[in-house]
């Protein structure tokens, strides 16, 4: 591939003539002369029907992106990444997620899927020994300090060792067989009070903390560990009971031993696993947990199912390629800076937020993996809420704002909740997306009152709100992050502005607890602030 940057490249100045060309046409139009456009522009695989059609774009457009797709060698730069090809070039290592979910998939053993074997076996190992833990919590054999049972679990953990996990707990909670197996809690902020709350709903002796940090240096997850231990030792459980109410998820067994962890209760994830990418690890053992074993392998099997659909389906009828090229389009072509995840199904509340790691932390960046600055747009802002909710809060700024928003609905086919509430909100899902596209044509109504239209959206439908749409879906996702790195140039894998972020956290953290005169190593602004702060709280 070569290192000109993308906005430089012929098929990218074919595109924007293109665009110029669909501007003045509206999507309204584009339906008029086609009766079939709602189901042509549509796919479906792996449990999930992708309706893109109510988008800005034309067979010719799906044309270009098929030049778009040679120009960034796509099928190659895919097989890339299920090999284990060093895709995360500034940190030096594969992202080999999709590895995860094949283990336990032989027959869904992607075809191009040749990773070592060593690399295979501890993948396995580790899960293997996941499942078993999780298994022996919820038939009760892990007892705590005074020989009870193990009734509550407190996930401590924050981004990817938080939000995926927690998203997948909550939104298959239907699959909890039975209300014998541990409670889940998730704590995830440095505010204490997030822990707290969740205290006040355990009883020592009977409760479990799972340490989850791949670094295992992570400030908020440390801090919340060591307030948890304080906890157990103030309800009178000393410090060699106490290692009765820990293990730790992490790459960094040598600090989870040092910290107290007990080396047989330490899970093990791989460098090359990011935290967005991680709740198909080791990272996932609150879903095993919460879910048992068989749905932690379905959720699996959806991911799988979706990766071979990724690596071999022709780009007309690839969910993920089909998702990242037309969120391409929409950046930087129809100048679409945000997208809202809009699931109409509450168990799926913390989708969006998810999604916000996933993609803010993977494409939030401005920099090729060649060291070019890009002077065109790259990460979109993330966000959304459950539905109905948005409705009754930002619809109004999609509908008639000066903002033209990229929209991902998401519906369930089979009720996923009482039949009739059901048909409400797919019905209410429906209408919005239509009112964006088709907007009001009753010249009768006053201009406040008219919807300007011509607003793209996308809609996904799960088969079902289950263990394996699930698992296609978040895959779909991870899958079309890849494919707008591909474009774009850029490092999905890494996030060293956030790295950054901490250690300017760190230094100011011990400013505060200092009285000693401020250097001008702090901007005005920011040597006034800490000035205020109260010396002695
Ligand atoms: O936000 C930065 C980050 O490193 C994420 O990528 C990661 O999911 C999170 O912090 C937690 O990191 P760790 O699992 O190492 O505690």
């Amino acid at each position: 591939m070569t290192n000109t940057n993308i906005d430089q490249t012929a098929i990218w100045q074919a595109l924007r003539q293109h665009q110029q060309a669909l501007e003045p046409i509206e999507l309204k139009s584009l339906f008029a002369d086609d009766p079939n456009r709602g189901t042509r522009l549509s796919a479906e695989a792996a449990g999930i029907y992708f309706d893109y059609s109510k988008n800005h774009l034309t067979d010719t457009t799906l044309n270009l992106f098929e030049t778009l797709a040679d120009e960034i060698q796509l099928p190659s730069q895919i097989n890339a990444l299920f090999n284990g090809a060093h895709t995360n070039q500034s940190e030096d290592r594969p992202a080999l997620h999709t590895a995860l979910r094949h283990n336990f998939q032989q027959q869904a053993t992607s075809p191009v899927d040749t990773i070592d074997t060593n690399q295979t076996h501890k993948i396995t190992q580790s899960l293997t020994q996941t499942l078993e833990f999780a298994e022996a919590l919820r038939a009760g054999t892990i007892l705590g300090s005074t020989g009870k049972a193990i009734t509550d679990v407190v996930n401590i953990g924050i981004g990817g060792s938080n939000l995926g996990p927690q998203l997948v707990v909550e939104a298959l909670s239907d699959a909890r067989s039975t209300s014998s197996h541990p409670a889940l809690h998730f704590v995830a902020n440095l505010d204490s009070d997030d822990l707290n709350a969740t205290l006040e709903q355990c009883t020592p002796d009977t409760t479990l903390f799972i340490i989850a940090s791949k670094s295992f240096t992570t400030l908020e997850t440390l801090g919340n560990a060591e307030l948890a231990k304080t906890w157990l030792q103030i309800a009178g459980i000393n410090a060699e009971d106490s290692t009765l109410h820990f293990a730790a998820i992490t790459h960094q067994a040598d600090k989870a031993l040092a910290w107290g962890i007990e080396p047989q209760r330490i899970l093990s994830i791989e460098d090359w696993v990011g935290g967005r990418f991680s709740l198909w690890s080791a990272m996932g053992l609150p879903i095993a947990i919460a879910l048992g074993a068989i749905a932690f392998k379905n959720l699996l099997a959806g991911a799988a199912a979706m990766d071979a659909h990724f690596q071999t389906a022709p780009l007309r009828n690839n969910l993920p390629i089909l998702h990242g090229l037309i969120a391409i389009w929409q950046i930087n072509f129809w100048h679409c800076k945000s997208r809202a995840v809009l699931p109409y199904i509450h168990k799926l509340q913390k989708l969006p937020d998810h999604l916000q790691q996933l993609i803010m932390e993977s494409l939030g960046k401005s920099l090729t993996q060649s060291g070019d600055t890009l002077n065109i747009a790259t990460g979109q802002v993330i966000w959304g809420s459950e539905e109905t909710n948005g409705q009754h809060s930002f619809h109004q700024l999609l509908l008639q704002g000066t903002e033209t928003i990229a929209v991902d609905f998401i519906l369930t086919h089979k009720p996923h909740c009482e039949a009739n509430q059901h048909r409400q909100l797919y019905a209410n899902c429906l209408a919005q997306s239509q009112a964006l596209m088709l907007g009001t044509n009753d010249n009768n109504l006053p201009a406040y009152k008219r919807l300007p239209g011509n607003r793209p959206s996308n809609t996904l439908i799960l088969d079902e709100l289950s263990p394996h749409c699930l698992g296609a879906l978040l895959a779909l996702y991870e899958h079309s992050v890849y494919v707008q790195s591909l474009v774009w140039g850029i490092n999905a894998f890494d996030q060293w502005g956030v790295e950054q972020g901490k250690q300017i956290g760190s230094a100011i953290a011990t400013a505060l607890a200092t009285t000693t005169e401020l250097t001008n190593q702090y901007d005005a602004s920011t040597r006034a602030l800490i000035q205020r702060y109260p010396k002695h709280p």
